[in-house]
């Protein structure tokens, strides 16, 4: 058993541990905004913000910490006790500021790319650095268009860094929330979090299974070999 969430739901999943993040979401949670363009990590289509509980010190226990990962090399086994965030789970009553500035640009044409893109963008809410226009655009360098030219996507990430430059870096996530760039179930992922349990019982039980770090040579090299590998993450193992 597998337990994450995805956007604000709890996911507990029995789907077998090689399982890519990137199936899982789009055939077993039914959410298609995370297209599969290339399944070997070049294009960004994929993108989903991760998750996880860092420990900052005694005084003030711990806090979520985001990154970008391409979903097509995640495994699932990867996923254990972590918040996943796909371009659904981004959405609001309104368009977001980053949503908006895509739209005001017109950095999207045929769309294929704009959930990679606008969860990549996303993610410098989320960071603890000041977000400059540098920052943004490098926030995005693992994503690619071939409609756009990447002009207009730029001008957006320009904007962005503009409106972010207020953040506030000791609680980005907070200050995410209230500034309107991120859904308010946001603010109750660590505690979330926490109630989680891992590794679970299952994942000890497979002591002889392969320890698996990253995907990204396997994945591209035997996708249909990995997904059936009885595997173990280093990131979820207590030993
Ligand atoms: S599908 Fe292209 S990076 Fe994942
Ligand atoms: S808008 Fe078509 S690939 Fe980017």
């Amino acid at each position: 058993m597998t337990e994450f969430i995805l956007n604000d739901r709890t996911i507990r999943t029995d789907a077998p541990l090689g399982t890519v993040l990137l199936d899982v979401i789009r055939y077993h949670e039914h959410l298609p905004g995370t297209k599969i363009g290339c399944r070997e990590g070049d294009c960004g289509a994929c993108t989903v913000l991760v998750g996880e509980l860092k420990p900052l010190d005694s005084a003030r226990g711990d806090q979520v910490e985001y990154r970008s990962m391409t979903s097509c090399l995640l495994a699932l086994a990867n996923v254990q006790g972590k918040h996943i965030v796909t371009v659904e789970g981004l959405n609001m009553d309104k368009l977001s500021p980053v949503q908006h500035a895509m739209v005001d640009e017109s950095g999207t044409q045929c769309g294929f790319c704009t959930p990679g893109f606008v969860v990549s963008l996303s993610g410098c809410c989320l960071s603890h650095e000041s977000v400059t226009e540098d920052l943004a655009i490098r926030a995005i360098d693992g994503n690619i268009c071939r409609c756009t030219g990447y002009k207009s996507i730029e001008r957006a990430a320009s904007i962005i860094a503009e409106k972010l430059t207020r953040k506030d870096v000791s609680d980005p996530l907070k200050w995410s929330v209230a500034n309107g760039f991120l859904p308010s179930y946001f603010t109750e992922i660590a505690t979330r979090l926490r109630a989680i349990t891992h590794p679970t019982p299952l994942v000890r039980a497979r002591d002889l299974a392969p320890l698996l770090g990253g995907g990204t040579d396997l994945y591209v090299q035997k996708h249909d070999t990995m997904h059936h590998s009885p595997i173990r993450s280093v990131f979820n193992d207590e030993a």
